[in-house]
């Protein structure tokens, strides 16, 4: 998150915020920084405060959540009755109705049930989540075959390890191995892509009644989750159809939508985590591997499962907030 936002043109870091062992000390104390550049200037001797609104300056704007989800589902409320408008990565309230569950490229639109939120919670701040990082990697492909009807789908996800945390399976577990159960994954890939794909009336979202079946595998890739998707459709969808509405759905005019949003290979070994990644500064979806099988469509998709999976994901919807007036 402080790699992409340090940068940005259009946000400043004001304040760091974490748990009370961490707070009062700098922020490179307070950090387990393992990314593969230095903490940015000006950011290491930053003091890292309490989460708590209290211990945050009233003129910040833009508040980004990566919590533990059962402290998100305390904290985050509590910053929204505050005043503060909040993007977050944490699981909890995803799928609260009043809450949009939001990619930008794909239901954008679904951001307006903040007036339903402020108006039922009497917040002056709101709460935008952005979706899990396995569920962020073959939903906008769907969207981008939805004119097709899409009835039914099954993905399998092989999932990198960073998607886990740095202490989540050890390197007994997944060296020369594959995990197969991901503790509450298949869930979120089931219900969080009917509510994204869903269509938002002025006062709620009506959820898409496409049926998911995921399974969800840990694989010992560092970065990127690969994911193969079978898509039954109620039109006739040919892979070529497939490929070129996927390569011609639309990005936006926001600073990390990357463009082409979609990148289509035509090559069947692509896309790879270690190659593919890093596209569009890790926004990119791709896919590729394109065929027919006995269950309809058959294709492969991947994306950068801490940069558009999380990270850049809640930044993306910080920038939709932005361009939309919320701040
Ligand atoms: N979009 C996605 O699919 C995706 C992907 C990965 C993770 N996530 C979600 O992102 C969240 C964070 O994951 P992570 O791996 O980044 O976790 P993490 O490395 O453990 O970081 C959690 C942060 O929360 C702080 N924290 C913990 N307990 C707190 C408390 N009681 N009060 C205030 N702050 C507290 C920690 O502060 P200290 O440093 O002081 O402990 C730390 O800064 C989780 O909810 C996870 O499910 C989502």
């Amino acid at each position: 998150m402080i790699q992409l936002l340090d940068p940005h043109p259009e946000f400043d870091i004001a304040a760091l915020t974490a748990s009370s062992s961490s707070a009062g000390k700098p922020y490179r104390e307070a950090a387990k920084w393992r990314a593969n550049a230095p903490i940015p200037n000006g950011i290491a001797e930053l003091t890292v405060a309490e989460t708590d609104p209290a211990a945050v300056a009233d003129d910040v704007d833009l508040l980004f959540s990566s919590l533990p989800s059962s402290v998100g589902e305390a904290v985050e409320p509590a910053f929204c009755e505050a005043g503060y408008v909040v993007s977050s990565n944490s699981s909890n309230a995803r799928m609260a109705p009043d809450v949009p569950l939001v990619i930008p490229e794909v239901n954008g639109d679904h951001l307006a049930l903040l007036e339903v939120q402020r108006d039922e919670r009497g917040w002056d701040g709101a709460l935008v989540k952005n979706p899990n990082c396995s569920t962020i990697t073959f939903v906008p492909t769907l969207a981008a075959l939805e004119e097709f009807g899409v009835e039914r789908v099954h993905v399998a996800t092989l999932q990198a390890v960073s998607g886990a945390g740095y202490d989540g399976v050890t390197s007994m577990e997944i060296i020369d191995n594959a995990l197969p159960h991901i503790g509450g994954e298949e869930e979120k890939l089931e219900t969080e892509s009917k509510k994204l794909l869903g269509t938002f009336d002025g006062a709620e979202v009506d959820e898409n009644d496409v049926e998911v079946a995921a399974s969800c595998n840990r694989i010992p890739t560092l970065d990127g989750h690969l994911e193969n998707v079978f898509v039954e459709t109620t039109e006739d969808l040919s892979p070529e159809k497939a490929a070129e509405a996927m390569a011609g759905y639309p990005s936006l005019d926001l600073h990390s939508s990357p463009d082409p949003l979609i990148h289509v290979f035509d090559e069947p070994d692509r896309p790879q985590p270690r190659l593919d990644r890093n596209l569009g500064g890790g926004m990119a979806i791709s896919a590729g591997g394109f065929s027919e099988s006995t269950f309809g469509l058959q294709y492969n998709c991947l994306a950068h499962n801490t940069i558009r999976g999380a990270a850049g994901a809640s930044v993306l919807n910080g920038e939709l907030l932005l361009e939309s007036g919320y701040l």
